[in-house]
């Protein structure tokens, strides 16, 4: 049995068949339709969420699955003091497949080694969003096709999100992949990923203007402040506006540079953006659905003629 807690759980090769089952499963939805009849998806949320949570019930509503769990730990037994391993090990009576969001980093984890069921970690505090990083890859791989050889800069808030950690994480292991990382001095990327690209010699800078960068740009992966991850309110709200993607920073930009975001958006990107054909964010929730396809697919071991 396999669980999802970090991108590295699965080799590139491996990635790249899911990435390509995912690319069927949008061409031939129909295909795929009964696959996971009589299966049973848990969404155990202890964190706000709205696009993790209905994206993965509407994967296994797609695939013909049924769907249960609770999108507040206030609405759940942990209100009255349950441990994540005893929830799961409830969990693992009720459905065939978990999904996890917790604000403590390394719960899903604490919650996998109980489980009888594969547990997917969907979001772990501010340490990994795997979920957020396969649909990355994927929108990344439909769009540009390749998931190599490009520059791409990562903006907002460095410090605190967990899907720039995922996704660093992940795109190491491939050719020649050129970081720039662009945030404020208090939310620069956590020194242990310094390190590892460090230690990989992979090319990387950490600047602070975006305008300054924009031309050289293939990716822009933009974020929001992680409000919910700061000690004071002070702090973030002297930060929270610190970067606006805007047309006039756009024309900075090459004509086929792609522009992502994990969402929600705050006031990072605004508005006169989405309609720009560079501007792909809403897309990628659409390829989402196609990524947590294939992975509860292939965590259930279920193969389609
Ligand atoms: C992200 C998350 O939860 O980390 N959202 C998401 O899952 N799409 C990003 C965020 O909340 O900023």
């Amino acid at each position: 049995m396999r669980h999802l807690m970090s991108p590295l759980d699965f080799s590139t090769g491996e990635l790249d068949r899911l990435f390509s089952l995912a690319e069927d499963i949008e061409q031939h939805p129909e295909k795929y339709a009964h696959a996971c009849e009589g299966k049973k998806l848990a969404t155990c949320f202890y964190e706000p969420s709205t696009r993790t949570r209905l994206s993965f019930e509407a994967a296994m509503l797609n695939l013909g699955g049924k769907v249960l769990g609770f999108s507040d730990a206030n609405s759940s037994s942990a209100a009255k003091g349950e441990s994540v391993s005893d929830t799961i090990r409830v969990i693992s009576c009720f459905a065939d497949i978990c999904a996890m969001r917790h604000p403590k980093e390394g719960a899903p984890m604490v919650a996998a080694s109980l489980s009888s069921i594969p547990v997917i970690n969907a979001g772990d505090g501010g340490h990994q969003h795997p979920t957020q990083t396969l649909t990355d890859l994927l929108t990344i791989r439909a769009i540009k096709g390749r998931l190599d050889n490009f520059t791409i800069g990562l903006c907002g808030d460095l410090k605190f999100g967990r899907t720039v950690h995922s996704l660093i994480n992940a795109l190491v292991r491939y050719e020649n992949i050129n970081f720039v990382f662009i945030s404020p001095d208090e939310l620069t990327i956590p020194e242990y990923i310094i390190e590892t690209l460090r230690e990989r010699n992979i090319p990387f800078r950490e600047i602070r203007k975006l305008e300054e960068v924009m031309p050289e740009l293939d990716i822009l992966y933009m974020t929001r402040v992680q409000k919910e991850r700061f000690f004071n309110e002070e702090d973030y709200v002297r930060l929270k506006d610190y970067y606006i993607l805007n047309k006039e920073k756009m024309q900075l930009a090459k004509d086929d540079m792609i522009v992502l975001h994990p969402l929600p958006r705050v006031n990072e990107i605004s508005v006169e953006v989405d309609d720009d054909p560079r501007a792909v964010y809403f897309r990628q929730v659409q390829y989402g659905v196609y990524v947590r396809m294939a992975l509860l697919l292939t965590l259930l071991e279920i193969e389609v003629a």
